[in-house]
């Protein structure tokens, strides 16, 4: 009997997922073990178990194409994290039927493609018994023990064009104009997007803002015959002594959704300035649609290692980008905790030598 391995994309999707099931089920084909996929994240792994057969024949364009083929959940019975981050233990007996729908399938390991939260998740799984390989995933790059993780380039490439083009129509109506990203409680999503896309002020969770200090960018600006204002805030900005601004409140087994800062700080910067400001809320656009040519040779190389894991025995561990290359860490080193925008890191000087306002100032 031919050797087996799953695959299973846990939390909310990010462009990138096909490729790296791409890349894995070519990896272990090549091996002669065959690869399955469980569907709709981990709850296709509890009774009656979801699956599909991967077979790397059926790969072809998948490197290119959003979305997961074998669909994902960030609710449900495996949310690891409630409220803004807290870590919630998956009940035992979730774990041990996850483990035995694994034993029956007669499987050699599982991949987990995921974020913080999923992968918090496959190292409970790890810690039940079972052989378990990470893959980071995440448009907000908060991963810690990894370089990056597949999916932000394309989400910071998706802002930068939007800011593009908040630039022209902001600089033709001498307006302020306000983009709000998503990054949950890391800034690095508005950052990159910010510097690359040529924004005036750039709020991020990190370094809590407050108006006056958004106001006298937008006045020294004006002062300087620049007319119109570019602000990027990501979803998980607040003003200083403030609480963050939610869409949703967190229900039981999930997280608060964070969302509306950017209408908040238009009507506040309109108030104040007499300015027309205007927000918009890039959302989900961030997320759907193909992964950038980084982004795509980033999962073909975490899909090639993961397979090169399972081949050593290495489990308990994720692959991730290193100074050095693709390499194992553990996942206990992953999701410790998250990866944040250090306040006097390089990202923060390169903006404030350029004039950019973080909206510390004052
Ligand atoms: O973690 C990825 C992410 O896109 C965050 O940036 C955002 O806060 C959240 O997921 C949105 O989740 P949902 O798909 O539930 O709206």
């Amino acid at each position: 009997m031919k050797e087996r391995i799953a695959i299973v994309t846990g939390g909310g999707d990010c462009p990138g997922l096909n490729a790296v099931i791409r890349a894995v089920v070519k990896a272990a084909s090549r091996r002669g073990w065959e690869s399955i996929g469980f569907l709709g994240g981990y709850e296709g792994m509890l009774e009656p178990t979801q699956y599909r057969s991967l077979d790397y024949r059926e790969m072809d364009g998948l490197r290119f194409r959003g979305g997961t083929v074998l669909g994902t959940s960030n609710r449900g019975k495996f949310s690891a994290k409630t409220g803004h981050g807290e870590v919630r233990r998956v009940p035992e007996q979730v774990l041990q039927e996850a483990y035995r729908n694994f034993q029956k399938l007669n499987l050699r390991a599982l991949v987990c493609i995921g974020g913080d939260g999923s992968l918090t998740i496959a190292q409970q799984l790890f810690e039940t018994g079972m052989p378990v390989v990470g893959i980071p995933k995440t448009i907000d790059n908060d991963l810690d023990a990894t370089i990056m993780t597949f999916g932000f380039e394309t989400a910071v490439s998706c802002a930068v064009d939007a800011l593009d083009r908040l630039h022209t129509t902001a600089e033709s109506h001498n307006r302020v104009m306000v983009l709000e990203v998503m990054g949950r409680y890391a800034g690095w999503i508005a950052g990159f997007a910010g510097i690359a896309g040529g924004a005036d002020v750039i709020l991020i969770p990190e370094i809590p803002f407050n108006y006056d200090s958004i106001v006298a960018k937008i006045q020294e600006r004006e002062q300087d015959g620049k007319l119109f204002t570019l602000v990027i805030v990501a979803e998980g900005a607040r003003e200083s002594g403030g609480t963050y601004v939610t869409s949703d409140e967190a229900g039981a087994n999930r997280e608060a959704r964070l969302g509306g800062i950017g209408h908040l700080l238009a009507d506040r910067i309109q108030e104040r300035t007499g300015k027309e400001t205007r927000a918009v809320v890039l959302g989900h656009l961030q997320r759907g649609g193909s992964p950038t040519a980084w982004d795509r040779q980033l999962c073909t190389r975490f899909g090639v290692s993961a397979v090169e894991c399972i081949a050593d025995g290495e489990y308990g561990h994720m692959v991730a980008l290193t100074p050095e290359g693709v390499a194992p860490v553990k996942i206990v080193e992953a999701i410790d905790k998250i990866r944040t925008v250090p306040h006097d890191g390089e990202l923060v000087r390169v903006g404030q030598a350029l004039g950019i306002s973080f909206g510390n100032g004052l």
